[in-house]
C-alpha cells in the first residue's frame, strides 16, 4: 500500500487556510492512506480553554466536510488531528474514507498544558480494518507509554498512524523501539514552525517518519520545512512477530509478572 505523510506548517487559528494548504499538499501525490499532524487545522498553543473551545469542532464540522470531500474524490483514507467539541473538549484524530467517517480516537495521554484545555480520551485505542490492512490510532505523547503501542499491536494493528505536534526531541528515535518491541509499522506525522502565544513559545521539531517492523527508519523528514513523502510498504510484514526463531514477541510475554 502507499502511505503518505504530510508534514505541515499551520498558522495558529487560521482553520480555513490550514485546511486548504493540507489539501493542496495531499492533492500533489497519490496514496491509499494520508496522515496529517495532531491539531493540523487549528494549531496547538492555545492560550486558555475558551480559546480552545472557540476553535474546536464537532466531528461533522467544516474540517471533516473538506477532508471527506477529498477522500471521496481520491478514493483514499485520511487520518487527521483536530480539537473535538463533544460533551467535553478532546484532542482527537479522525479516520475518514471515501464513504465518510470510520472512527475517532481521543488522546488518552495529554501532554503538559493540554491538560488545561482537553479532557483525557475515553474511547480506548482503536484499530480499523481497511482494504489494505489494519490501522491503529494514537496521538503524539501516547508514544511515551509503551502500553499504547502494545495495546494497538495486541488488537491487531499492522500500522500505527501517529499524528503529532512534537516539542521534545526524543520521539523520532523512541519510535524505533516501539516498532522493534511490537514488530509493527509506525507513521509519526509531525508539523514544523513556531507558535509564540501568551507567555509560551513552542518550536515543533518536524522529523516526521515512517519506521518498519525491523526498526528501519524508511525516511525521516526535515526539522523545518513542510514536506510530503510517500512510501510503498507491505503491511503483511507486521504479521511476523518472531524476533529470532525462538522469540515470538507476543507469545513470550509473561503478564503474570507485569503490573
Ligand atoms: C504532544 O503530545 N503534542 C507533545
Amino acid at each position: 500500500m502507499k502511505l503518505a505523510i504530510i508534514q505541515t506548517k499551520p498558522l495558529f487559528g487560521e482553520i480555513k487556510l490550514n485546511i486548504s494548504e493540507a489539501i493542496n499538499m495531499m492533492e500533489s501525490v497519490s496514496a491509499d492512506l494520508f496522515i496529517l499532524p495532531e491539531l493540523f487545522n487549528t494549531g496547538y498553543n492555545f492560550i486558555d480553554s475558551s480559546e480552545a473551545a472557540s476553535l474546536a469542532e464537532a466531528i461533522d464540522g467544516v474540517t471533516y466536510k473538506n477532508i471527506h470531500q477529498l477522500a471521496f474524490k481520491k478514493k483514499c483514507y485520511i487520518v487527521y488531528g483536530f480539537a473535538e467539541k463533544s460533551d467535553k473538549l478532546y484532542n482527537s484524530c479522525a479516520l475518514v474514507g471515501p464513504d465518510g467517517l470510520i472512527g475517532v480516537y481521543r488522546k488518552i495521554h495529554l501532554f503538559n498544558s493540554e491538560k488545561l484545555f482537553f479532557a483525557p480520551g475515553n474511547l480506548g485505542f482503536p484499530v480499523f480494518e481497511l482494504p489494505f490492512g489494519k490501522v491503529g490510532l494514537m496521538i503524539c505523547f501516547d508514544w511515551i507509554y509503551p502500553e499504547a503501542a502494545r495495546t494497538l499491536t495486541l488488537k491487531g494493528a499492522q500500522l500505527i498512524a501517529h499524528p503529532s505536534n512534537l516539542v521534545l526531541p526524543y520521539c523520532p528515535d523512541a519510535m524505533i523501539t516501539r516498532c522493534l518491541e511490537n514488530k509493527i509499522f509506525t507513521a509519526t506525522v509531525d508539523r514544523v514552525g513556531e507558535e509564540n502565544r501568551g507567555s509560551v513559545n513552542l518550536k515543533f521539531i518536524g522529523q516526521s517518519e515512517i519506521v518498519s517492523p525491523k526498526g528501519e527508519v524508511l525516511f525521516r523528514l526535515s526539522k523545518d520545512n513542510p514536506e510530503v513523502r510517500v512510501a510503498d510498504i507491505d503491511l503483511k510484514l507486521a504479521d511476523n512477530k518472531y524476533s529470532t526463531e525462538r522469540n515470538h514477541l507476543l507469545h513470550d510475554r509473561q503478564p503474570e509478572f507485569y503490573l
